[in-house]
């Protein structure tokens, strides 16, 4: 079976259906379908203020598309497939609604400026509630780091222990990556929010049109200053799928810390009930899923971005048709990342510390070293060398069982005579931390400033 096409004008032969199924786009760019109309109620507008088509065609045009609207919100738009994409399933279902005056619609107009619009439209549209989420999530970091300020667990380099830190500052650091991917989406607002809208296929139009009126009726700040850039570039969804890249890659490493921590062995943490699964065959299983899946839409999410450098690469100015796997890419990842942040202020939410296994692990290691190798050190010792006589006292240690705070004085003073009893507060946990007050240090006055500061950045926002 064949079918007719909009653009059938020139052709003899007749693409089979399966052919026509390979080239459509209609199962996924259906999701443009309110953005179609809307943007295709600016253009009739200003078809009709511009005198390019008479005012009463442009209101038959713009009373057949609100009509469409509704029937949409109604989930009554019915696609076919034999229309390609959304774009001439649109035109076609106007059609049938008001006739032929639905063709002077395509004035000024190509598909190729179409698409563009819509694609800018749906990003822009939905860019905002992935800045609400964000904020959601720095706001839940920010309750759990107020409440665990002062907890105190190990902090690690090479996942080896390596001095003490609090929970709090832990939280912190994610709330600093955070920000900086909620500042990298709201730029990615900026290159969005432009209309290529009357740029038409790729050089413009010989009618009077006006792109600033269409650009204001659709909420565009600006618009694009040269066609061939107005109908080609695909920045904006490059840069949306590179920051939800980078924005996943912060929550896989959290997602990873968490999966660790909740296990037996470190038992820092426990999962809520809601936010963890079970097993079919193990009747003691907590598992971490929604953590771990997380991680694991990170891949998916960098996929994406792989998917569409590779497609944009080498395409010649201007459309392609290449670039009709733009949509999908950028669909799944807004998607993604929407939920995962969700996902993940939820686990935070109700998510249970054991600070005193936190605590414990920083009592029987020997992650305050430091502290007794800054010790010599202020004594006059250069630092080298005191780095070497605690590395001899932590070697004994290790080999004894014994951490450096529980060696008497006189095993302490065989070492270095320069030790004196003072050394058994230095060598707390509690005082490594709350001696790191250099700025952006552990300590916990420094980690109540910097929440105090957050907050007050966020309620500005
Ligand atoms: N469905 C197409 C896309 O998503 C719309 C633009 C088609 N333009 C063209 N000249 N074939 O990219």
């Amino acid at each position: 079976m064949t079918t007719t096409k909009l653009w059938g004008g020139r052709f003899t032969a007749k693409a089979e259906e399966w052919v026509d199924e390979f080239g459509a786009s209609i199962h996924f760019d259906q999701q443009m379908a309110a953005e179609d109309i809307e943007g295709s109620i600016a253009h009739a507008k200003m078809l009709g203020k511009q005198g390019i088509i008479a005012s009463s065609e442009s209101e038959q045009i713009i009373a057949g598309l609100k009509a469409l609207q509704k029937e949409l919100e109604q989930g009554d738009l019915i696609f076919d497939v034999k229309n390609e994409d959304i774009h001439m399933n649109i035109e076609s279902l106007l059609t049938k609604k008001i006739g032929t005056v639905a063709g002077k619609l395509h004035t000024a107009r190509s598909r190729n400026d179409q698409v563009a619009t819509d694609f800018h439209l749906w990003v822009k549209h939905r860019l905002p509630e992935v800045l609400n989420v964000l904020t959601e999530l720095q706001q839940t970091l920010l309750a759990l780091a107020t409440k665990h300020a002062g907890t105190i667990m190990s902090g690690y380099t090479h996942l080896q222990h390596a001095q003490p830190i609090t929970y709090g500052h832990y939280l912190l650091a994610y709330f600093e990556m955070i920000q900086r991917d909620y500042e990298r989406f709201q730029f990615n607002q900026k290159h969005t929010d432009l209309s290529p809208l009357g740029s038409a296929a790729l050089a413009g139009t010989t009618f009077p049109i006006d792109r600033e009126f269409v650009a204001e009726e659709l909420g565009f700040s600006d618009i694009y200053h040269n066609s061939l850039d107005a109908v080609s570039d695909r920045d904006f969804a490059l840069e949306f799928l590179s920051n939800a890249s980078i924005l996943m890659m912060h929550l896989s490493r959290m997602a990873e810390e968490m999966i660790l921590w909740s296990t037996y062995e470190f038992n820092y943490i426990e999962l809520s009930d809601d936010f963890s699964t079970g097993s079919s065959i193990m009747p003691q299983k907590k598992n971490a899923d929604f953590a771990e899946l997380v991680r694991g839409k990170t891949g998916r999410t960098y996929g994406s971005l792989m998917a569409l450098l590779t497609t944009m690469k080498s395409l010649p100015l201007a459309y392609n048709k290449d670039m009709q796997e733009d949509k999908e890419q950028v669909f799944d990842v807004m998607d993604t990342v929407i939920a995962s942040i969700k996902i993940f202020s939820g686990m935070l939410s109700g998510l249970t510390v054991h600070e005193a296994r936190m605590l414990a692990s920083t009592q029987d290691d020997f992650s305050n070293a430091t502290e007794l190798a800054d010790y010599l050190a202020t004594k006059g010792v250069p630092f080298r060398q005191a780095h070497a006589i605690v590395g001899q006292l932590v070697l004994e240690g290790i080999q004894q069982h014994v951490p450096l705070q529980k060696m008497s004085l006189a095993v302490l003073q065989s070492a270095a005579p320069e030790i004196e009893d003072d050394i058994y507060q230095v060598l707390q946990s509690e005082t490594a931390v709350n001696r790191r007050t250099s700025i952006s240090g552990t300590a916990v006055e420094n980690v109540k400033k910097e929440i105090l500061r957050h907050k007050a950045m966020l309620e500005v926002r």
